[in-house]
């Protein structure tokens, strides 16, 4: 790789477009560590509500961060041309897929859209969010033929891959290798010298492979939890209870590691997968794991109806996020669970203690089957005194283990004091 033309500092001024899940830890994270920071994001009540000081979800600390970057001059606003006096620009919108399953560039469109009026010459623009390959390549393409700058020469360019897991980004994020991949050299040296100033190592490399390997550690993990559900369908069918076979993998071996099954989705690996196998025709495997992990909800329901038809039973969900400890619902596999079980018939209530929901109480004494659909230590700490409220007769599907009953499906009674 060629060398940048000189030494490169770090910018002193920021501006993050996107103050979500990804975008808002990280823009509170840079005022406190010296940036001069401004966020943007049209959501005005977002704004609004940063401005008060309360940080709209579930974030490690995030309270407490919001606090002192307020007092030290961090400003959220919905005007986009507050980016044209900072030195670096960093993108962290939602990358979904659309309804053919592809890449959906909406938000980075409409972005650059009203960027363009606003670049300077000078300023690095760091793509923030999960890309399909090829994507900064694009926005490099489109930026030079709808502003006339160059990049690489006026406007610099790169892409650095946010892999925090959400909740915990405060902690996550210092300590986690940031990987920069810019769109040559000068581009990737200037993106390095400002993670540089926050984080223990700096991995430089170039676009594509960068927004590969992002995706690959997202898909990497999703593969493995589908092994994981496919065992368990597997050991269904042979009659054998799959937390028994795990532990029989994994207990003193020394090339163990195989996960145990749980329900599997979420805004990211959801849809991460598709980024990469839009252009293969064929069967592989990150879409097959796609179609496992999916069908979790159905291989339950068909796993009670096996013991007991549905039919006008109350059904009790108990976890609505995607995942455990937080109280983001995105692609939560809980509604797609809760939408079978309406085409079963049953009376469906639901409960999370992070998400506003049903009555815990309720939703104990009423139901005739309990999902245990996220892991969450609030449940897993009391759930055996948690069954001691269900309903006389109850069954309990416990596909995480939490009970340590070691069977998915088992009358509520047997997880009383677990
Ligand atoms: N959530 C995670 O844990 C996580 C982790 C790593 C990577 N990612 C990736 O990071 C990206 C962002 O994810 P997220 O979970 O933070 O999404 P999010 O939906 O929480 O945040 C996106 C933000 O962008 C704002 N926005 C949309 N259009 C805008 C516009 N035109 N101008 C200004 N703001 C606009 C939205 O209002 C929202 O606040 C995605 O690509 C995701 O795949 C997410």
């Amino acid at each position: 790789m060629a060398e940048a033309r000189g030494k490169v500092e770090a910018p002193d001024s920021v501006a993050v477009i996107g103050l979500g899940r990804v975008g808002l830890p990280l823009a509170v994270l840079l005022q406190t560590l010296g940036f001069r920071v401004v966020g943007v994001d049209v959501d005005a009540d977002r704004v609004a509500a940063l401005h008060e000081g309360r940080f709209p979800f579930m974030e490690k600390g995030g309270e407490d961060q919001l606090a002192k970057a307020l007092e030290l001059g961090f400003e959220a606003t919905t005007d986009v041309s507050r980016t044209a006096d900072v030195d670096a620009i960093v993108l962290t919108l939602g990358t979904p897929v659309d309804e053919h399953m592809n890449p959906d560039f909406t938000q980075i469109q409409a972005v650059l859209a009203a960027l363009e009026r606003h670049l300077k010459p000078g300023q690095l623009l760091v793509l923030r969010s999960t890309l399909a390959p090829g994507t900064t390549e694009l926005v490099g393409r489109l930026l030079e033929s709808h502003t006339g700058l160059r990049v690489g020469e006026d406007l610099f360019l790169a892409f650095c891959p946010e892999r925090i897991a959400e909740g915990n980004s405060f902690e996550e994020i210092r300590e986690i290798p940031q990987i920069v991949g810019g769109t040559d050299p000068e581009s990737t040296a200037r993106a390095s010298a400002l993670f540089a100033r926050f984080c223990a190592e700096v991995f430089p490399t170039d676009p594509v492979s960068a927004e590969l390997a992002k995706l690959y550690c997202n898909m990497y993990r999703y593969i493995d939890f589908a092994i994981a559900n496919e065992f368990m369908m597997i050991a269904q069918h042979h009659g054998a209870e799959i937390h028994e076979v795990v532990r029989l993998v994994n207990d003193g071996y020394r090339r163990s590691g195989l996960k145990s099954p749980g329900l599997t989705s979420g805004p990211c690996l959801y849809k991460d997968g598709f980024f990469l196998t839009n252009h293969l025709p064929f069967g592989e495997l990150i879409s097959t794991s796609w179609k496992i992990n999916e069908t979790v909800p159905a291989f339950l329901i068909d796993l009670v109806k096996e013991q007991r038809s549905l039919e006008g039973l109350t059904a009790g969900i108990l976890g609505l996020s995607f995942k455990r400890n937080i109280d983001d619902t995105r692609n939560s596999l809980a509604y797609k669970l809760k939408k079978l079980l309406w085409m079963e018939n049953c009376q469906i209530l639901m409960h999370d203690p992070f998400v506003e929901s049903d009555e815990l109480d309720r939703v104990l004494a009423e139901s005739d089957v309990l999902f245990v659909t996220m892991n969450h230590d609030f449940y897993r700490t009391k759930i055996g005194e948690l069954l001691a409220r269900a309903k006389p007769g109850a069954l309990v599907c416990d596909v995480w283990n939490i009970t340590g009953v070691e069977r998915i499906l088992f009358p509520a009674s047997e997880g009383v004091g677990s």
